[in-house]
């Protein structure tokens, strides 16, 4: 297990590397005064609004509002990691990365992923002595040429084949990689057996776990996928990804498909910017990742109901990842067609002109919500104004939300958040120069520590998660609510792109000298503050709404609240 690495390495480091010199390795600078200039490399443009300024060690876009330092650049640009951009800075100065001890919150998975990468061979030299599963690739049209780029192999028949294959490494860690599997009776033998194996790698090329597709007359599920481990997780890898970004240098488009084949089809037939999920709806990390390697995401689904269904989910999920510039798009393929019989029946350029062709996703979202509705009915016009708030509020600030909430007027003449045309309330207050010192602290506990929300009683985490307004931080309390899994990175990445990026990674970096308990001491403590707060600040609202217009609803919920913080303030915590 390695510790994490030490918030006083990462600041020295900062201080240590000259973000011009980072940025100008990759991008063509210019003086334009005290700072530098430069073409966007996040956003096109024509004329530069890319600004790197070498004193606050910060780059900023005019045009598309990314932001950060040397080490968010790395993250952005190369597309690395929060740890890998470290280790990559760390390089250029000559320094070895520390890890701190007693807190390991980075497991090393180094011999997983070499053992994963001997299977993976192991699965490749098999299939050179297996005629029928080189028959069976070639008959669903694979060359042996993308059989390579993929790395395709064989897991042939047998029980012990990988433990053989491996002799050297434990059981155990055979277990743990999914290449094994045990029996309730405790047998532990191959988990897959005369399968088509495809390896599924990682960005950087590692393979973390395979799909094994039966053919023949073998038995069991048609696919076969690794479980998940320490370097797998299903719901945010995505097949093919690797390949796509080894062979075109710069991703206008992502397709998402189903399958394995499906990737290894269109690679075939010269598509090669094409993922697919493994076996489970796309996830908003699976967005957050398109997102980072291109600006365009087209989603391919089955005609029929489960696809539609599929594409409202999809769509939930993506929401939030919709910042400046990133655009969303739906194809709905003809019934009982996937990605792989329409680009063999139909050829490459038909399922290009699909792809072109394929619809904004938020055209589908107004059109799904608005079914049976007619918009010359008031009724339905304020029905649709309800159901498609929420998706709205969703979609971080910015052209796209400005686009989504015209739509709306000019589909229904609501103007939200005015005439209180929904009791949703609309764009929350994520500016960062509206940040309460007492916000800021707490978003900085919790950008360098997003567990430290885990720390909240569950009382207090229903509480926090019910206000409706707040600012940046309760946006990020919502987002670690619904995502416990998130570290640091993540968290960054999910603002990045978005006018409060800058804010959070400034605040991510502000130097800290607490120990972890006073930290989660100060967090807890924080955190009651800003509810009972954001509690009193509801009710003052709600005493002016009364004065305005009195009635007994809004008296009614006016007690409520009196109620609720009555009860809090024996915590004496209501200083609001
Ligand atoms: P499909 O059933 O659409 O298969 O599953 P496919 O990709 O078209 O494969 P071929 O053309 O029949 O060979 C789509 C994806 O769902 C997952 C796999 O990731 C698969 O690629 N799946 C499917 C499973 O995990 N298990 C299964 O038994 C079936
Ligand atoms: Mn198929």
């Amino acid at each position: 297990m390695a510790g994490r690495i030490p918030q006083s390495f990462i600041n020295d480091l900062l201080a240590r590397v000259d973000i011009v010199d980072v940025i100008n390795a990759r991008l063509t600078l210019k003086k334009a005064g005290k700072n530098y200039q430069a073409l966007c490399p996040f956003h096109d443009e024509k004329t530069p609004s890319f600004s790197v300024s070498p004193d606050k060690q910060f780059y900023h876009c005019f045009g598309c509002g990314e932001s950060g330092t040397a080490l968010t650049f790395l993250m952005e640009h190369d597309h690395l990691e929060f740890v890998e951009a470290v280790e990559n800075m760390a390089g250029l100065v000559g320094l070895e990365v520390p890890r701190e001890e007693g807190a390991p919150r980075v497991r090393d998975n180094s011999n997983l992923y070499e053992l994963l990468a001997r299977a993976a061979k192991h699965f490749r030299q098999s299939l050179k002595t297996a005629p029928q599963a080189v028959g069976y690739l070639k008959s669903r049209g694979l060359t042996g040429e993308i059989a390579r780029n993929f790395g395709i192999g064989y897991a042939p028949e047998g029980w012990d084949g990988i433990t053989r294959a491996l002799a050297d490494v434990s059981e155990n860690l055979l277990l743990e990689a999914g290449l094994l599997t045990s029996n309730d009776k405790g047998r532990v033998y191959d988990r897959f057996r005369e399968r088509i194996m495809f390896p599924i790698r990682d960005t950087r090329g590692r393979v973390i776990g395979f799909g094994g597709r039966i053919f023949g007359d073998g038995s069991g599920p048609k696919y076969l996928n690794s479980p998940e481990t320490p370097v797998f997780h299903k719901g945010r890898e995505l097949y093919g990804l690797f390949e796509a970004r080894r062979a075109l240098r710069h991703i206008d488009r992502l397709v998402v498909v189903e399958g394995y084949m499906d990737v290894a089809a269109l690679a075939q037939e010269g598509i090669a910017n094409a993922v697919a999920t493994l076996g489970t709806a796309s996830t908003q990390d699976h967005f957050h990742k398109l997102f980072r390697h291109t600006q365009e995401v087209v989603c391919c689904f089955d005609g029929d109901s489960a696809g539609r269904k599929a594409a409202w989910r999809a769509l939930e999920n993506a929401l939030p990842t919709l910042t400046e510039g990133r655009q969303l798009k739906f194809v709905f393929l003809p019934d009982g067609e996937d990605p792989d019989t329409l680009v063999r029946a139909r050829g490459r350029p038909a399922f290009i002109s699909l792809v072109d062709e394929a619809r904004p996703a938020i055209e589908y979202l107004f059109e799904r919500l608005g079914d049976g509705l007619s918009m010359q009915n008031l009724d339905d016009q304020a029905r649709l104004a309800s159901l498609a708030m929420p998706y709205i509020d969703r979609v971080p600030g910015g052209i796209l939300k400005d686009l989504m909430l015209n739509r709306l007027q000019l589909l229904t003449g609501f103007i939200p958040n005015t005439a209180g045309a929904t009791p949703v309330s609309r764009s929350r207050n994520t500016s960062p120069n509206r940040l309460s010192p007492l916000s800021k602290r707490l978003l900085t506990y919790l950008l360098k520590n997003p567990g430290l929300y885990q720390a909240l009683p569950p009382d207090r985490r229903r509480e926090i998660t019910a206000l409706e307004e707040g600012d940046l931080f309760l946006d990020v309390v919502k987002y670690l609510d619904e995502n416990p899994e998130a570290d640091s990175a993540l968290l960054l990445g999910r603002w990045s792109g978005d006018a409060a990026h800058g804010e959070l990674v400034a605040l991510f970096e502000r130097r800290l000298d607490l120990t972890d308990g006073a930290m989660t001491a100060e967090f807890v403590e924080g955190v009651a503050r800003y509810v009972a707060g954001a509690n009193s600040a509801r009710r003052r609202r709600l005493l002016a709404e009364i004065r305005e217009q009195p009635s007994t609803e809004k008296l009614k919920r006016f007690w409520k609240l009196k109620q609720l913080s009555n009860k809090n303030q024996g915590r004496g915590d209501d200083r609001g």
